[in-house]
């Protein structure tokens, strides 16, 4: 089976066809439709009482970075991925939250994960954004070039070893410290 990305016209950038697996996905960027559908893909991903984590803390009540928001769906319109990203402050300086990001448990380890990553981050440069931070598993995020933040603290409780950064533009997290904050009005990209 050919892998074929189909790419929306609402994403101009990304309108290009792509083969490198088993399987056929649609990327587009995530609408109202989906929300239920995301959400419950999340549910299914992530364990039981996942909003009281710290960082859905920095994430209500604040809209998503929209453009960034994508959804990847099979041959038969099926969910397979999912990621979000939300504006959050560090220091004062605006710093995008990458995630969640979820694949389907029967879809994992395809790279579809890493397709959304490596497909919404060079988007966020364009963008105008300089620094991603998430919290998760090192081992598996060093690959797309995120490494421990030292100094850069999430509201508790959160394993320091698991707030991971990547600058987009060179030297983007030098001297960006201190505690996590949620956005308030509109964390316009740098
Ligand atoms: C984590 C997740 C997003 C990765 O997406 P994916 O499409 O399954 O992964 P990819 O195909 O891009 O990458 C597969 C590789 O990542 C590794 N990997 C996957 N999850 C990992 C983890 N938590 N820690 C370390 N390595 C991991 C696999 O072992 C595999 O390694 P290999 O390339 O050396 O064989 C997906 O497995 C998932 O949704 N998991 C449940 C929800 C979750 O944990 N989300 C992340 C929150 S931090």
């Amino acid at each position: 089976m050919i892998f074929a990305l189909i790419l929306p016209a609402c994403y101009p950038r990304f309108q290009q066809i792509r083969r490198f697996g088993a399987g056929v996905y649609k990327l587009e960027v995530e609408t109202e439709a989906d929300w239920w559908e995301v959400e419950a893909l999340y549910d299914l991903c992530f364990a039981p009482g996942r909003t009281a984590l710290s960082s859905y803390r920095l994430r209500n009540g604040v809209p998503k970075v929209a453009e960034l928001c994508l959804t990847l769906r099979d041959h038969d319109g099926i969910l397979a991925a999912v990621i979000r990203y939300w504006p959050v402050t560090v220091g004062g300086k605006p710093v995008l939250l990458l995630g969640p990001v979820a694949v389907h448990p029967t879809r994992q380890g395809e790279g579809l994960g890493g397709l959304l990553i490596h497909e919404s981050l060079p988007e966020a440069f364009r963008l105008g954004w300089e620094r991603v931070l998430l919290v998760g598993d090192a081992p598996y995020y060093q690959r797309f070039g995120f490494r421990k933040l030292e100094g850069v603290v999430m509201p508790p409780p959160t394993n320091p070893d698991r707030v991971l950064g990547l600058a987009l533009r060179p030297g983007a997290w030098e001297g960006v410290k201190g505690s996590v904050r949620k956005a308030k009005g509109v964390v316009a990209p740098g």
